[in-house]
């Protein structure tokens, strides 16, 4: 599907839960975290639908996030009826890596190998601090286990001036010995209401920090629809990411599509849900109705995500929860 600014968009990223057992303070606030019930949200059978129609209309990479999303019961069924669409070249998680451990064997049976981990800190108790939960070592472990089982493995970890700049350069240091994508991203305002105007620690500062400890540091091409600037290191077995998440430099090759887990449908991460297709469906619409909803929602993507913030029902971002976006 090619949207009005002439991008194909063809990835669609699922939230399957609101739910997470880390309370990352970027993400989420502390408590009181008004959960959906169970009845709100989309169905395996539901999602599964949602991926054949897209699918059929030229969808070809499909991540899952949540929340964490093994922690909804039963993940791993629907990964199993989702790996049988043929369309998809491949299935991506995003995951907090505190809960897959179990599901290694499972996952690469499956042929699922592309996951990307949340680690924010090296520092044990830097982790601590950020999560609110004291699972760094298990993150560690789960991040090791995946690479030992030639797993395709990237980490996320979220800037913030103050709280754990100091983590740059120990962090990028993962991709001397390792074969995975070390990324930096700037924090955005989706936190739950704790905080409205961010102190940005810019992908333009991080670079520069990367850049004085690494006078080296190549630029490499970025594929289509990339959200990270890749770098490498000479003689380094892993490559670094910087995404300018906040700045949005990169919405010009967009092409994701999101779901949240109620079935809010979201053209663009600034904008706060163009249309709820969990009630469409349950409306008792057929796969060609979807279908055609899908098209109508892509051409009406906006430019970027400034135009998508400006037309928000919403003024602020600050009360959304990542986890109920899935990043
Ligand atoms: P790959 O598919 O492996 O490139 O990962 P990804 O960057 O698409 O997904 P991931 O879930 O790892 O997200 C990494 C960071 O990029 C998170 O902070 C996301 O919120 C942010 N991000 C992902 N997609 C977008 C996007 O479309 N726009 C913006 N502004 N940020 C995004
Ligand atoms: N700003 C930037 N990134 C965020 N993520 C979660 N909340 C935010 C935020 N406020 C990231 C997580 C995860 C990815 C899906 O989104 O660290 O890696
Ligand atoms: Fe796409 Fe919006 Fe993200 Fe830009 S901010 S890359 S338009 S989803």
């Amino acid at each position: 599907m090619i949207d009005s600014f002439n991008r194909t968009i063809d990835y669609v990223r699922i939230a399957v839960t609101d739910r997470c057992n880390l309370r990352c303070f970027y993400c989420m606030p502390a408590e009181g975290i008004p959960y959906e019930p169970q009845a709100h949200l989309l169905s395996y059978e539901e999602i599964t639908r949602l991926l054949r129609v897209l699918g059929n209309i030229g969808f070809q990479k499909v991540r899952f996030t949540g929340g964490e999303p093994f922690l909804r019961k039963d993940f791993m069924k629907l990964l199993e009826s989702v790996s049988a669409i043929k369309d998809y070249n491949s299935i991506h998680i995003t995951s907090n890596g505190t809960l897959l451990q179990k599901h290694i064997a499972a996952l690469k049976q499956l042929g699922i190998t592309k996951i990307n981990l949340s680690i924010d800190s090296l520092d044990r108790k830097r982790f601590h601090k950020i999560t609110r939960r004291d699972d760094f070592d298990k993150v560690m472990e789960t991040f090791h286990m995946l690479m030992e089982n030639g797993f395709k493995v990237k980490l996320n970890a979220v800037i913030m001036k103050g709280i754990n700049t100091q983590d740059i350069i120990p962090l990028a240091e993962l991709a001397k010995d390792h074969a995975v994508d070390v990324r930096f991203i700037e924090e955005m305002p989706f936190n739950g209401g704790y905080k409205e105007n961010l102190e940005m620690y810019s992908a333009r500062d991080i670079h520069s920090d990367l850049r004085a400890h690494y006078p080296d540091l190549e630029r490499l091409s970025s594929k289509h629809g990339d959200t990270a600037s890749l770098l490498s290191i000479p003689g380094y077995k892993g490559n670094i990411g910087v995404i300018a998440a906040f700045s949005r430099t990169f919405c010009n090759t967009c092409n994701r599509l999101r779901i949240s887990a109620k079935g809010e449908i979201k053209s663009c991460l600034y904008d706060d849900g163009v249309f709820n297709i969990r009630d469409y469906m349950r409306s008792g619409v057929t796969d060609e109705e979807l279908a055609d909803k899908f098209r109508e929602i892509i051409r009406l993507k906006p430019k970027d995500g400034f135009e998508a913030e400006k037309m928000r029902k919403a003024p602020t971002a600050a009360m959304q929860s990542m986890s109920s976006i899935g990043g």
